[in-house]
């Protein structure tokens, strides 16, 4: 999935609202930022987690925002344009110019599940983090990520038009590909969300915009797109509206 102009405008919505706040400060909880430190933040979108880093770690501190597109970058410089400790770099996570072991910590958000070697991007945030530094990332278990109440074929039909993660499982796998890599102190916490409304500015309608695209994208018909859409809106009345995603937050110790 690319997230230029419109994607990246409903990503970064669904950013600003209550899920995304909350996976922002499950992150700053775990992170314990001190002042002076230098942070990492790899697929940082719109820069909403840099803005809070930024003003944690202090003018002494440095915050770098690493996103492989162009949009997110140029809507992150903007966002954070008043801020003169946070350096944006416009590169793929693989391959990341900035000094080895630089990092107080490394930090990440629901980004690894969407690129393919994700073995190589571990091995870079292994080469850029200090010792005993931490990794922080939250990945959403996409197989229990949707809406509930539609007629169960149609919904299923608009479902895997959104299935452009490569690993949509990787909670799963990623304590096991750090252990390999010598992290330590592996832990996992769940963050999950079930929400039954779905008002203008909220998580599950932002993710109703993105699956219209995404279906439409691959072919399915306006007329099934739109009928998908009243099924919602008539669950949402009748009360048998749900949207869940169950996101995981993994943390682990550079040894
Ligand atoms: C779902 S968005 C999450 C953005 C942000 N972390 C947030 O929570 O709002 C995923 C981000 O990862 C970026 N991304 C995808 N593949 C990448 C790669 N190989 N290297 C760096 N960034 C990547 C995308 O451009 C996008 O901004």
């Amino acid at each position: 999935m690319e997230f230029k102009n419109d994607i990246a405008i409903i990503q970064q919505q669904a950013t600003q609202t209550n899920v995304g706040v909350i996976r922002r400060q499950a992150i700053l909880n775990e992170l314990n930022i001190q002042k002076g430190q230098t942070i990492i933040d790899i697929g940082c979108g719109g820069g909403y987690l840099l803005k809070e880093m930024s003003l944690a770690v202090g003018e002494k501190g440095k915050i770098i925002g690493v996103d492989s597109s162009d949009f997110q970058i140029k809507s992150a410089e903007k966002f954070c344009s008043n801020l003169s400790n946070i350096e944006l770099l416009c590169c793929n996570a693989d391959s990341i110019m900035i000094e080895p072991i630089s990092c107080d910590a490394v930090t990440s958000t629901q980004t690894l599940e969407y690129i393919e070697d994700i073995d190589d991007v571990l091995r870079e945030t292994k080469r850029l983090q200090k010792q005993n530094s931490k990794f922080i990332n939250i990945s959403t278990l996409w197989d229990f990520f949707g809406f509930h109440g539609p007629d169960p074929e149609l919904n299923k039909i608009m479902h895997d038009s959104m299935k452009g993660q490569k690993h949509p499982m990787l909670p799963v796998q990623l304590s096991g590909k750090l252990e390999k890599l010598g992290y330590k102190n592996i832990k996992t916490q769940e963050i999950n969300f079930f929400i039954r409304n779905k008002h203008d500015n909220s998580f599950p309608k932002c993710h109703e915009i993105l699956m219209s695209n995404a279906a439409r994208n691959m072919g399915v018909s306006e007329e099934l797109i739109l009928n998908w859409q009243n099924q919602l809106k008539k669950a949402e009345e009748d009360g048998s509206f749900a949207f869940t995603a169950y996101s995981i937050l993994t943390s682990a110790y550079n040894s």
